[in-house]
């Protein structure tokens, strides 16, 4: 059924038609303007560049019967756009443009600066990429060049700047992806002279950085700034962490760069992203996102199999990242080529992850990719449309989700999901940790995840955020494993304690200030008297520890802390059974008041089962009350309210039936009518509104 909103877009095109050429091309480049664009936006990666100028028509109207009302286009299209240096070709991309408006279709134009042209590479050699043994990336492949090279960025600046002068007014392109998946740093010498001004700027004095590194430490003593190696291994783990924050500030400086070329030429209403990936480390995706106005990622499944959970924390992450909703500007349609194994996504499980995006809080989702080039690197990927240009299977699948979000869009816009849980997402953390594991299998992802599982089933909703956030809102913030705590973020957190916020810290908190030095107190750090106790020692594990406490019993892997609880009104919570003997029967968990609220460290890689009940009586005790609390396991509940509307997102990600019974009466918002309970087939979905 075509959505009211669609319908008119329709009749504002079909009018344009009778009057006259000239005017068709801007009555019709007005039909998807960005008011009237579908509050959600279903599309694909769309690259006209690859075909012939005939074959656009045929996929814009497959786009249109499948309800895809968004493509992104021209991320690696530059030596089309630029095919000789200063000689511009964008009459292409102003016709697939306007076409795509005809059949109702939006654009986000991607800036084409990951994939430079052989030209430019060839005459400025010095814009590729250098890799840590100072061996240049040859042209080919893509993202070959220097994030720091300031004649990179001139030819990036002018590029974009073309393309925003020429789009930045066009009604049918609603945003901007700025290049393609930023990665990969370069070890170039006019990098490492960057590292070093930068590292000048921070410390002012060398031997400020000194002290600071505590680099009398193996000799490592600087006489000047210009004499510190550039290693991203290996290294003073001060430096690697610096390295760290260098890197973010030059893909936000990177970004700034073509942010600039873009804003005075573009109006307001078109947004500015990147797209990023997930649990990706590179660089601090909160310093990224500073100067972006949404973010937007790419939802490719890990590790062949898609695991809801982990899925829904990188979502929530990415929301996290502008406190607001974001897109999906790629994902899977069934499966990657990237994996050793590319195994497909069942029958049901695309548009089970297309409603879990919008679940948690996007606004669109675009698979990657349309229709896969005759040749090229990825011609084995899970696509819409086949070599031939008719559909593969997916497609039907695809074009029933489009079905649904036209049905639903306008119940669900200006909502987003709300939480009073936060989980902390903390570079700086999770670098140090990586940089020193001490026990190899100690992923601190994967310790996030451990902590999101059961907070997410049991509160149904989670915010994943930075620790400099605002925490105010919250009931309850835990930080999986808070390793790096300088004084600042200490007080910061006091702060919302003593406000009656309430603190879980997981092992390895607070023992990194933010140079990345053990700090004096032990752990927590700046925290320890706040908690009455303290870490006295860490051990990695090869066996499992027991562990029990009034909450349940359990063990111990891979990582335990010996606490002490010092302070008189400092509780222990767990406490290790016989293991080595400096772990038997000492404190694994403890907690104490703070103010108005409470700090509690858990000490230790605690089993899923045991850390479902300690965070199962911590929600309870700080009043968070699930959305629906007897939702089947393996039922994904998802709210999103805003706007007067208060919709239910359900999915069954089960490969049996469901049956799930409703809080009242509600709208079913995919089907007829209201209902009080709802039956969800394998990877079913359900839609629903407050009547
Ligand atoms: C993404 C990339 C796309 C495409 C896709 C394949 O990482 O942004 O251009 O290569 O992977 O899964």
């Amino acid at each position: 059924m075509l959505a009211r909103k669609t319908l008119h877009l329709i009749m504002a095109c079909t009018a344009s038609v009778s009057v006259g050429l000239a005017s068709l091309s801007i009555a019709s480049a007005q039909a998807t303007q960005y008011a009237e664009k579908p509050p959600l936006l279903l599309g694909a990666a769309w690259y006209p560049e690859q075909w012939p100028e005939s074959r656009w028509e045929a996929d814009l109207e497959l786009m249109e019967a499948a309800h895809l009302h968004l493509v992104r286009v021209g991320e690696f299209a530059w030596s089309v756009m630029e095919p000789a240096e200063d000689k511009y070709d964008f009459a292409w991309l102003d016709r697939a443009i306007e076409l795509a408006a005809k059949h109702h279709i939006c654009v986000v134009l991607g800036t084409p600066t990951a994939a430079p042209p052989a030209w430019l590479t060839t005459k400025y050699p010095d814009t590729l990429r250098m890799d840590e043994k100072g061996v240049r990336d040859e042209h080919g492949n893509r993202q070959q060049f220097s994030f720091a090279s300031e004649r990179y960025r001139k030819f990036a600046h002018e590029i974009t700047e073309k393309m925003a002068e020429r789009y930045g007014h066009n009604p049918n392109v609603v945003g901007w992806q700025l290049d393609n998946e930023y990665a990969a740093p370069s070890f170039d010498p006019e990098a490492k002279a960057q590292f070093h001004a930068w590292l000048k700027a921070k410390y002012g004095t060398i031997d400020n950085l000194n002290n600071r590194w505590t680099t009398s430490y193996w000799s490592q003593t600087y006489d000047n700034f210009d004499e510190i190696p550039v290693r991203e291994k290996g290294e003073n783990p001060g430096l690697l962490l610096d390295w760290k924050h260098f890197v973010s500030d030059t893909w936000k400086s990177y970004s700034a760069n073509q942010i600039s070329a873009i804003r005075p030429h573009a109006d307001k209403r078109q947004f500015i992203t990147t797209n990023t990936m997930g649990w990706f480390d590179g660089f601090d995706e909160y310093v990224v996102h500073s100067n972006l106005d949404i973010a937007a990622w790419d939802d490719y499944i890990g590790d062949e199999h898609y695991d809801w959970l982990d899925n829904g924390a990188r979502h929530d992450m990415t929301r996290g990242f502008k406190d607001k909703n974001f897109w999906v500007m790629e994902t899977q349609p069934a499966f990657v080529n990237w994996h050793a194994v590319n195994s497909t996504l069942a029958r049901g499980q695309v548009r089970d992850m297309a409603w879990q995006a919008i679940g948690h809080g996007a606004d669109a989702v675009a698979y990657w990719q349309w229709r896969s080039a005759l040749n090229g690197q990825e011609q084995y990927h899970g696509v819409l449309v086949g070599a031939d240009g008719t559909p593969v299977p997916v497609y039907d699948e695809v074009k029933q989700v489009g079905e649904e979000f036209d049905k639903t869009g306008k119940a669900l816009e200006g909502t987003t999901p709300q939480s009073s849980v936060a989980l902390i997402n903390d570079y700086d953390s999770r670098w140090a940790i990586n940089f020193q594991r001490h026990n190899r299998n100690f992923d601190p992802v994967a310790e996030m995840v451990n902590f999101y599982g059961p907070l997410y089933k049991q509160a149904q909703s989670v915010d994943v955020i930075s620790v400099h956030d605002s925490l105010d809102k919250y009931k309850l913030v835990v930080a999986a494993g808070l390793n790096v705590l300088s004084k600042e973020t200490a007080d910061h957190l006091l702060a919302y304690m003593k406000q009656g916020g309430n603190l879980v810290l997981g092992p390895r908190s607070g023992m990194k200030d933010e140079y990345d030095a053990l700090n004096v107190e032990r752990q927590p750090g700046p925290l320890v008297d706040a908690l009455g106790g303290r870490v006295e020692q860490f051990y990695a594990l090869e066996d499992k520890v027991p562990v029990s406490g009034d909450t349940g019993s359990g063990s111990a892997s891979l990582w335990a802390e010996q606490l002490s609880a010092k302070a008189v009104d400092t509780q222990v919570l767990l406490r290790y059974g016989a293991s080595n003997g400096w772990l038997d029967n000492q404190p694994a968990a403890i907690t104490r008041k703070v103010g108005k609220g409470t700090i509690t460290y858990v000490g230790a890689w605690i089993d899923d089962d045991l850390l479902a009940k300690l965070t199962s009586s911590l929600l309870q005790q700080h009043g968070v009350k699930p959305i629906l609390p007897d939702a089947p396991d393996g039922v994904e509940v998802c709210q999103r309210k805003g706007n007067g509307h208060s919709v239910l997102i359900l999915i069954n990600h089960n490969t049996a039936k469901a049956h799930v019974k409703l809080p009242h009466e509600m709208r079913d918002l995919l089907g007829d009518g209201s209902r009080t309970s709802v039956d969800l087939p394998a990877y079913g979905v359900d839609v629903l509104s407050e009547k």
